[in-house]
């Protein structure tokens, strides 16, 4: 296929609470987020101050919205089972998960923001699910995670990115461009902040794949990029999406 990937997203939403059953404006602001972080048209792209510009990636897929399907539950919370996956369990089956990425909203509990399957899973259980508090930008998006980064990052997940610092002290992401650190950061840490492991390099915490906040992360890596890129190519793990 010539030129851009473009992603059909299926958006599957279970509410309980009116709250719960968010705007099709919010889950729009979702997508266009998507599509300005895999796109290098984030309005944080260019923050100053950030030593790792040169390694920064313009990813180059789309993102676009093919439905949205709502179904009312009494459910409180689904974890994280892939309950919510399954009409057998009260939730919604995967739309044609092959050539689509599903998306679930619902209230996961437990203080996760979203998760995601990574390449290589069972088909009725692929896609994203994210927390409605943390979808998008709009209506009940919730500060620190109102900025629709957990899309970006769990839509990482999917594309079998892994976290920056390797689930592991001083881990290994499997990218080369990324900077070893010792663990996940959070809220915004200071400019300059180091890893402790092998070279002390500065920690990459501006990338989507750490656990920053919402505002403090702006870029995927050209390793990233590739990493991503190699799962959609003839004979990868997503190349029914070609
Ligand atoms: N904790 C979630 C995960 O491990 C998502 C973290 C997203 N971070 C954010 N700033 N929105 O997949
Ligand atoms: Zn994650
Ligand atoms: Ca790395």
């Amino acid at each position: 296929v010539n030129g851009v990937l473009e992603i059909p997203v299926v958006v599957n939403v279970l509410y309980r609470t009116t709250a719960e059953n968010i705007s099709l404006a919010q889950i729009q602001s979702q997508i266009d987020v998507l599509n300005k972080d895999f796109n290098a048209t984030n309005s944080d792209y260019n923050t100053a101050n950030n030593p790792y510009s040169s390694v920064r990636a313009n990813v180059g897929i789309r993102f676009v919205l093919d439905q949205v399907i709502r179904k009312a539950t009494n459910k409180t919370s689904w974890g994280t089972n892939d309950a919510m996956k399954r009409t057998t369990t009260g939730g919604l089956n995967a739309v044609s998960p092959t050539t689509k990425m599903n998306m679930w909203i619902c209230t996961i509990g437990g203080g996760i923001l979203g998760y995601a399957q990574f390449p290589g899973g069972a088909a009725a259980t692929d896609g994203v699910v994210l927390d409605s508090k943390y979808t998008g930008t709009t209506g009940t998006a919730t500060f620190p995670f109102n900025l629709g980064r957990t899309g970006t990052h769990e839509v990482g997940h999917w594309m079998n990115l892994r976290h920056i610092w390797g689930d592991a002290t001083c881990g290994s992401d499997l990218v080369s461009d990324t900077p070893t650190h010792n663990a996940a950061n959070s809220g915004v840490p200071a400019v300059g902040h180091r890893s402790t492991c092998s070279g002390t390099p500065l920690e990459m915490y501006m990338n989507y794949m750490d656990y920053t906040d919402d505002r403090g992360m702006y870029m995927f890596t050209n390793g990233q990029k590739s990493r991503m890129l190699a799962i959609f190519n003839v004979g990868g793990s997503r190349a029914s999406f070609r």
